[in-house]
Order: structure tokens, then sequence, then C-alpha cells
């Protein structure tokens, strides 16, 4: 039987990419949407969420309970950006942030890892993910995303039997935000790789576009604790 895959943003600029490249593949497609439902295929189901609350998650988990048990990957792809000064920038910034980038992705994770037989989680971060840097307009975006090496290395860490890994890409050609120092790359491309990750062996890793910084970070270099 072939693999499903749960995508969530997948109805966004990469999401939409990745849905094309993992149904191209074979592979059962469970597509999240908010407001934009895709097109229905032979092998992509979507399936509505709000993320913006853990309740929002919740209900996402409850209502589709049957189709995700079938869930053996998982691509974290949701993670919106916002932009606002530095200077600005409160603690409820943060927390909304955490919630958006972090708390579906990881209720999620554990919903699968209990109800499903989840084999492989790829967490979507960006350019600078574990790179220390000013930020000007995008920190609390910076702040979140930063967080999700070391919750993928300590998942991988607590679950011997399961893949977890991070990619971080570049600017995606059409993003409304750009990074001010990166090329942007088509959609297509940085789904491929995501899809090579998903579907590949390693696990504990932080991987990077080619362009921009190497190949991937091993374990032993991002979270020796
Ligand atoms: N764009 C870039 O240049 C870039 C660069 C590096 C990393 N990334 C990362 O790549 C990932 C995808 O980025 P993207 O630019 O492709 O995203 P995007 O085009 O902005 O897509 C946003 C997605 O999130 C969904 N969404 C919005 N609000 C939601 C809510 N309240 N609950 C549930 N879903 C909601 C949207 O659904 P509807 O459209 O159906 O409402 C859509 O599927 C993100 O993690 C981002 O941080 C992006």
């Amino acid at each position: 039987m072939a693999e499903t895959v749960l995508i969530t943003g997948a109805s966004g600029l990469l999401g939409r990419a990745l849905v094309r490249e993992f149904a191209g593949r074979g592979l059962m497609v469970l597509a999240q949407y908010h407001r934009h439902r895709g097109e229905e295929c032979g092998n992509v189901r979507w399936l509505a969420a709000d993320f913006s609350s853990a309740a929002g998650t919740k209900a996402f988990l409850g209502r589709h309970a049957k189709a995700l048990a079938g869930c053996g990957c998982v691509v974290h792809n949701y993670g919106p950006i916002a932009e606002k000064a530095t200077a600005e920038v409160t603690g409820a910034d943060l927390l909304a942030a955490c919630q958006a980038q972090l708390q579906p992705a990881l209720d999620i994770t554990r919903h699968l890892l209990a109800r499903a037989t989840l084999r492989s989680a790829l967490f979507i971060a960006f350019e600078d993910t574990g790179r220390v840097r000013a930020f000007r307009k995008v920190l609390a975006f910076a702040v979140a995303k930063n967080a999700l090496p070391l919750l993928s290395r300590s998942l991988a860490d607590a679950h011997p039997g399961v893949r977890f890994n991070v990619f971080s890409p570049p600017t995606l050609a059409g993003a409304a935000i750009r990074h001010p120092r990166v090329k942007p790359v088509a959609p297509e491309k940085v789904a491929a790789r995501a899809c090579r990750i998903v579907l590949g062996r390693g696990s504990g890793r932080h991987y990077r576009w080619p362009s921009h910084g190497g190949r991937s970070t091993r374990r032993k270099t991002h979270g020796s604790r």
C-alpha cells in the first residue's frame, strides 16, 4: 500500500509544490488547507484546519482521526511570517509566533506518534535557522523557527524508530517577503529536496539549501548537551 503523507500549509506557495511532488511519486497525500482548498485528484485529499489556536489543532486532529491513522510521514510546512520592527516586538508577539511555528507541529506529531505509525517527520524552518544574527523585521518569526532544530533533535532522541529532520529552504520565488541576501529558488526545486529528505534515511539532521551553507548539519553538531 502507498505511504501516506500529511502536508500542513498545503495550499500555500511551497505547500502546493510539495503536494505535486509527493503525489507525483505515488504517495497518498493528506493536504491541509485553511481558506483555499486545492484541486482534488486521485491520491490527494484536502483537510480543512485552523491552527490559530491549540483548540483549532485539536479539532483538526479529532475531525480527521480516521484519515490520519494511516499517516506514516508528515511535513510541518505551516509557518506564517509577519513583519514588525524589532523595537516594537512584544512578549505577546513571541507567544503568537511560537503558537504558529511550534504548537500545531508538536501536537500533530504527538498525535501521529500515539495513533498512527509515524516513520518520518520534517519541520520546515527558514534560511537563517541556526544562525545568530540581528533581525530588523522578523524577530518573533526567527525566534520560533530557531526552536525547530532543538525540537526535532530532541524528538529524534526520544523516538529512535522515527526520523525527525529540519529543512531550512531559501527564499522561494514568488514569496511576498524576501531574504535580503538570498537568491529566490523555485518552490518545485525546494519541494523535490524536501521529499527526498522525508523519504531518505537521515534523522536528527538540519538540512540546508546547498548554496546557503552546505548540505546538512549532523546530529552531533546541533544540540550537544
Ligand atoms: N516563502 C518563502 O520564501 C520561505 C522561505 C523560507 C522558509 N519558508 C517556510 O516555508 C513554509 C511555507 O511557506 P510559504 O511561503 O509557502 O507559505 P504561504 O504561501 O504563506 O502559505 C500559508 C499556508 O498556511 C495556511 N494557513 C494560513 N492561516 C492558517 C491557519 N490559521 N490555520 C491553518 N492553516 C493556515 C494557508 O492556507 P490557506 O491558503 O488555505 O488559507 C497556506 O496553506 C513556511 O514554514 C515558511 O516559514 C518560506
